[in-house]
């Protein structure tokens, strides 16, 4: 019909079928390829969540072995690498460094990433799984001023990830079980969640023949937003300010309330979940248990939480079926295992890299690679003459 309806922030069109994740707003559901968030957090590894949304079932015990085993034997970077992070200032936000390494990253393997050779594929997701984390931890200890640990491949994806974050050159690093089990379980709540900002952004970029490494990097500089990833960090910010300011909770969702400028309740609402987001629940319940577990009291998470209460009880949020989502708790979280604000965003980053990579396969697989290109209303001038001089 030549007609172009205009759907600002894509609310009634999709952009493509996917098999992967599924999502109740309404009813607050999410699952992984048929399989429960709750269940999938309770029981599964990172890496066993990652085999089943990239490959659709969950992996046999050796395949398992397998993967895990090759995503082991790729974890070093190229020593050239290194020298990358020199180039940046130490104030560098810990997202930059991560988005820029993972661009940087593609230019060593340049002979091995074609997008239609499924050997290249499949070799870039094993790369991209072991590398990032330890990029991850590279870009947060460049910002605290400490040396660059090599991973040591004896331990699991996410017992590595501590120690490359925690650890330090002079003594042995010392697995704390609980740390580890508190960051796989939050790692795997982010693993995916359909066509959000950054997996829309990987997909586009894949739409236009792009490697996973670049698509990979634009999807962590769509995360970085406030309004999307980037939320678990402004939601630690905001709780410290109120209570450096001493304003109290209730002055500060007045303030929400009449929409002054910049104020948001940071970690609440959702463009899908229209009740309790299922990751939330999962979070807040964990924040309990895994400060008590540490022995960390933050009365940032008391402020939290009255936060949330005054906020359910209120007719605006109430209205608007706003909820507490993903990253309202993660923060208080990270912070209690020693994270600081800055990289609570990578963090994000490395667990929905599996989803991101899914996704990247699926659209490249199904033959659903057509370029993306959106329309426009145009609403400027028609043509008119240049004036003669
Ligand atoms: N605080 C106060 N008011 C809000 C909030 C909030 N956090 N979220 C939405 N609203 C209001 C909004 O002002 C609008 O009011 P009105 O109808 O009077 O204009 C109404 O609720 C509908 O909101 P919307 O902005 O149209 O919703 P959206 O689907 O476009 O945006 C969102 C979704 C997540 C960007 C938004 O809720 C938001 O900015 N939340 C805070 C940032 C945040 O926590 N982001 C993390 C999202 S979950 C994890 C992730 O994706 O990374």
């Amino acid at each position: 019909t030549g007609y172009t309806a205009l759907d600002y922030g894509f609310v009634n069109t999709a952009s493509t079928k996917s098999e992967i994740t599924y999502i109740d707003g309404e009813a607050g559901i999410l699952r992984y390829r048929g399989y429960p968030i709750d269940q999938l957090a309770d029981n599964a590894s990172f890496l066993e969540v990652a085999w089943l949304l990239i490959y659709g079932e969950l992996p046999t015990a050796d395949e398992l072995a397998g993967f895990d085993e090759k995503i082991r034997r790729h974890t070093l970077l190229h020593e050239d690498l290194k020298n990358f992070f020199s180039a940046l200032p130490s104030s560098a936000h810990p997202m930059s460094v991560l988005s820029s390494a993972t661009a940087a990253l593609s230019t060593y393997y340049e002979d091995g990433s074609d997008p239609a050779n499924p050997e290249h594929v499949e070799t870039n997701i094993i790369r991209l799984l072991a590398k990032l984390p330890v990029i991850a931890a590279y870009a947060h200890k460049k910002s605290i001023g400490q040396a660059f640990l090599y991973p040591d491949n004896s331990l699991s994806y996410v017992e590595n990830f501590l120690r490359l974050n925690f650890g330090n050159m002079a003594e042995p690093y010392e697995i704390n079980p609980v740390m580890v089990r508190a960051l796989e379980r939050l790692l795997i709540l982010h693993e995916d969640h359909e066509q959000n900002a950054s997996t829309s952004t990987v997909r586009l970029v894949a739409s236009t023949g792009a490697d996973q490494f670049a698509s990979i990097s634009a999807g962590i500089h769509a995360l970085s937003g406030p309004l999307h990833g980037g939320a678990n960090e402004a939601v630690l910010k905001m709780l410290g300010d109120i209570r450096d300011s001493g304003e109290g909770v209730h002055r500060f969702v007045e303030r929400v309330k009449n929409k002054e400028a910049g104020v948001k309740l940071m970690g609440f609402g959702h463009r899908v979940y229209k009740n309790y987001d299922p990751r939330a629940k999962i979070v807040k319940q964990s924040a309990d248990e895994v400060l008590a577990a540490l022995g960390v009291n933050d009365p940032l998470l008391d402020i939290a939480k009255e936060l949330e209460e005054i906020a359910l009880a209120d007719e605006y949020f109430q209205s608007r079926n706003l909820y507490p989502n993903v990253d309202f708790y993660t923060g208080v979280i990270y912070k209690a295992m020693g994270f600081p604000e800055r990289v609570f965003t990578v963090l994000f980053a490395i667990g929905r890299l599996p989803g991101w990579l899914a996704q990247w396969r699926e659209q490249n697989l199904d033959g659903q690679g057509r370029i993306g290109r959106p329309q426009q209303l145009f609403l400027g001038q028609p043509e008119r003459q240049y004036p003669a001089k």
